[in-house]
């Protein structure tokens, strides 16, 4: 989470962190989960960030870092859960980076994600409140909460025994947890990851040293979905995947990035393409093309820039393979390709659409500058960080006006959230 904002200290608030600095372990009652997924509460009027916390506990907490507007804690021990913690259901959890979640409901989730993403934009972007007020809040969006990734990059690690383990980040540490079951992961990719560290020592004996870390896609949520590996594991295949879209079919590998959730990825697409037509359009950060396709159906040329050469490559294919001539993908980094700077003219004025999906960094300000000063008649942002999506659109609502936001629940389990943001050029 994104440190909050400075802000005077009240003498108050001094003489709270002065008596703070005296005590390590308090009793908490847990107000709300925040953007990033800690649970909030506050000591006197001091703000103090608890992980892996539940609205309505109230837990004993060991303090473990104190700054001039706030501090963190981390739970010593629950006193009294809240109405909507439960036993997190996967036994890494306690130990495991990857979810931030899961001591909470499945139901509750999203709303609770969707509440701080909002609050967030609120209080993070400097946007007009009146626009927000104005702009329609769509149902949060969910499928299944538990088997649905598609994608997952593990890390990989020979012990001083010589065995090989496979598993994720320890919580705030670069250790390992060795783990033989991740059930956030499709079916099929779960069921490699048993076999992962054997594959591996057998390469390692002939001679192919095991990677530090190692990407692993699979193209479905069924229980035999081919699952592949970059770099290549022998006895796992590496050849490309096809995901199937409403009429198109979408070619990638382990390599790319492909949208996490498989059981969203039609319902995503629809909602972030919408209805809108026109002549023009353009696709930043397009990936393998995930968009690029549907734009395909409603406008008359569209342009998609990406600048990982295996990602930019598939979407060329991807749009050879769906028959699409009057598209075309441009290999560069949008900040630039915007300015002119890749070879081409950059974002040019007049166009009738513009998408973006940029990385958790969001939009650089030279990017932010490009679309105000191109102005497309519509722009659609969709984001997979609430924080950098409120510093964005605080500066693109100064021309754009909102129109609707819709949380997808692509990543259950953990504090991640995607947002399709739908914008219009004002006047
Ligand atoms: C969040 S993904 C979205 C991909 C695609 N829109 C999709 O839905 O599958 C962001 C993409 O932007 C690409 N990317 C990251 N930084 C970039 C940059 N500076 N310029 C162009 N592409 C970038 C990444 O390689 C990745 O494919």
């Amino acid at each position: 989470m994104p440190a909050p904002r400075k802000q005077p200290l009240s003498a108050e608030r001094l003489e709270n962190l002065a008596a703070l600095a005296g005590i390590s372990r308090l009793e908490l009652t847990i107000e709300k989960v925040v953007q990033g997924g800690d649970g909030l509460a506050r000591w006197r009027d001091l703000p103090i960030f608890v992980p892996r916390a539940a609205p309505g506990d109230v837990v004993e907490a060991r303090i473990t870092e104190r700054r001039p507007g706030y501090a963190r804690a981390e739970i010593e021990e629950v006193i009294s859960p809240g109405p909507l913690r439960r036993e997190a259901p996967c036994p890494f959890y306690a130990r495991c980076g990857g979810c931030q979640l899961q001591h909470i409901e499945d139901d509750a989730q999203l709303g609770l994600k969707a509440a701080a993403a909002l609050e967030a934009l609120r209080r993070l972007g400097g946007i007009d409140p009146a626009q927000l007020a104005r702009c329609h809040v769509g149902e949060p969006v969910a499928d299944r909460r538990w088997g649905y990734r598609l994608r997952a990059r593990v890390h990989v690690q020979q012990d001083e025994d010589g065995t090989t383990g496979v598993g994720f980040r320890r919580r705030r540490s670069h250790d390992l947890v060795r783990v033989d079951r991740c059930p956030v992961l499709a079916p099929a990719l779960e069921a490699s990851l048993p076999d992962l560290p054997r594959l591996l020592d057998e390469a390692a004996r002939s001679g192919k040293a095991a990677p530090g870390r190692l990407s692993l896609a699979t193209e479905g949520l069924g229980e035999d979905s081919l699952v592949v590996a970059s770099p290549p594991v022998v006895g796992l295949p590496a050849g490309p995947l096809e995901i199937e879209l409403p009429g198109r079919r979408l070619t990638f590998d382990a390599r790319c990035f492909v949208q996490a959730h498989g059981g969203l990825l039609e319902t995503l697409a629809r909602s972030a393409v919408g209805d809108f037509e026109g002549e023009t359009a353009v696709d930043l950060y397009a990936g393998v093309g995930f968009f690029t396709v549907g734009l395909a159906d409603r406008y008359g040329a569209v342009t998609a820039v990406e600048a990982e050469s295996v990602a930019a490559r598939y979407a060329r294919n991807n749009l050879r393979l769906n028959g699409l001539r009057h598209c075309q993908v441009e290999r560069a980094a949008v900040e630039s390709w915007v300015d002119g700077k890749a070879g081409g003219e950059g974002l040019a004025n007049g166009l009738d659409r513009v998408l973006v999906d940029p990385p958790r960094v969001g939009l650089s300000w030279n990017v932010r500058r490009a679309l105000l000063r191109a102005a497309p008649a519509r722009l659609t942002y969709v984001s997979c960080d609430p924080a950098t999506l409120a510093r964005d659109l605080g500066a693109l609502t100064r021309d754009f006006d909102l129109e609707s936001i819709t949380f997808f629940d692509m990543f259950p389990q953990t504090a991640h959230l995607e947002t399709v943001v739908q914008l219009r050029r004002r006047g």
